[in-house]
């Protein structure tokens, strides 16, 4: 379903990279400063991957749905939860380009680096929101606004990054309140001589 990548062929290394480790630490850590979570919570994670985020929020909810198009990262999940013996993460195949979900009622959806290899933002966002129940909370963490630089082997992407103040501006216009945003991380890369700087936002806004 993402342009330019095969995530499923990615999935056993995906966790190698320290980077995507120590982002998802900041993410889930932004989460937690900002959004009360709880053990009622039911959640959904757009976009899990190998689920690096849904594994570091999972205690402090009470089921998470790990949703993704690429069925390799979701056996990664599988064989994730199976190990550790974690019994509140399942995972959901998506097959379509917006986000298909089998119910609606979740209190909290959540997504990292994924809404910039969506093609239609907009009608993604409205999807997620559908499936928030009332005082449910949507909140998204991505690549803000970059020069195209930061995917390696000129890989495709639909977008280069997001622009957080655009996006809290789409979650107001689709009937969200509350909406704020902070930056969760810095991905630092070297990029010849240079050493190139990659703010990751976390924007979050509420269902009321
Ligand atoms: C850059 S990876 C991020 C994975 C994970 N969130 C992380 O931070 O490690 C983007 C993920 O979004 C998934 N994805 C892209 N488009 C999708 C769609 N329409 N529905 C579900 N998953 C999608 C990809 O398969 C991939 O696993």
């Amino acid at each position: 379903m993402a342009k330019g990548k095969n995530f499923s062929a990615v999935a056993k290394t995906w966790d190698e990279k320290p980077q995507r480790l120590e982002l998802a630490v900041a993410v889930a850590a932004a989460i937690r400063e900002n959004i009360p979570l709880d053990r009622q919570m039911e959640a959904l994670e757009f976009g899990s991957g190998t689920g690096l985020v849904t594994f570091h929020l999972q205690q402090q909810l009470k089921h998470v749905t790990a949703m993704d198009s690429a069925a390799g990262m979701l056996a990664v999940v599988e064989e994730k939860a199976l190990a550790a013996n974690v019994d509140n993460v399942s995972t959901q195949h998506n097959d379509t380009t917006i986000p298909s979900l089998a119910r609606e009622g979740y209190g909290f959806i959540f997504s990292s680096m994924v809404l910039h290899h969506v093609c239609n933002i907009d009608s993604t966002l409205k999807a997620l929101i559908a499936g928030l129940k009332t005082g449910g909370v949507l909140a998204l963490a991505d690549l803000v606004m970059e020069d195209g630089s930061f995917h390696d082997n000129d890989q495709v992407v639909e977008h280069h990054g997001v622009d957080p103040a655009w996006l809290i501006d789409q979650l107001y216009e689709m009937g969200l309140t509350n909406a704020r945003s902070v930056i969760a991380h810095r991905i630092v890369k070297q990029r010849g001589l240079k050493r190139h700087t990659y703010p990751v936002f976390l924007v979050w806004a509420y269902k009321e």
